[in-house]
């Protein structure tokens, strides 16, 4: 059992393993998000947390960041790593993965909400 001090975490990240993700190499994608995140003396501030489906199946392998609200689409592990260089340390999207930002109206994905 782990206790972390969350008054230092900046971020927190969602990582999908639901089947559909899992399909799609979110493990090995989890894994090595992790990793870099270890490697990169990030872990006081950098919270992860595994999830069950969050609903966007047909993205996968998908990641949810916060607090920027930022949902990103098809994260392999070379992406994770994107993830870790350019959105947690430099503040950049990684424009190649992204699906949504809360608050907009438009997701970047071909696969569209049901309209029920
Ligand atoms: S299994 Fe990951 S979004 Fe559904």
């Amino acid at each position: 059992m782990s206790v972390k001090d969350i008054t230092k975490v900046k971020h927190t990240l969602f990582m999908c393993n639901g089947s559909c993700c899992n399909k799609a190499g979110a493990e090995e994608m989890i894994l090595t998000l992790r990793k870099e995140i270890r490697d990169q003396g990030l872990f006081k501030e950098i919270h992860t947390v595994r999830t069950k489906c969050i609903g966007r199946c047909d993205d996968a392998a998908v990641v949810f960041i916060q607090p920027e609200c930022i949902w990103y689409k098809c994260v392999t592990k070379e992406d994770a790593k994107k993830i870790v260089y350019d959105h947690i340390l430099n503040g950049k999207l990684v424009e190649a993965n992204f699906l949504y930002k809360e608050g907009d109206t438009i997701i970047n994905s071909d696969a569209i909400p049901n309209a029920k």
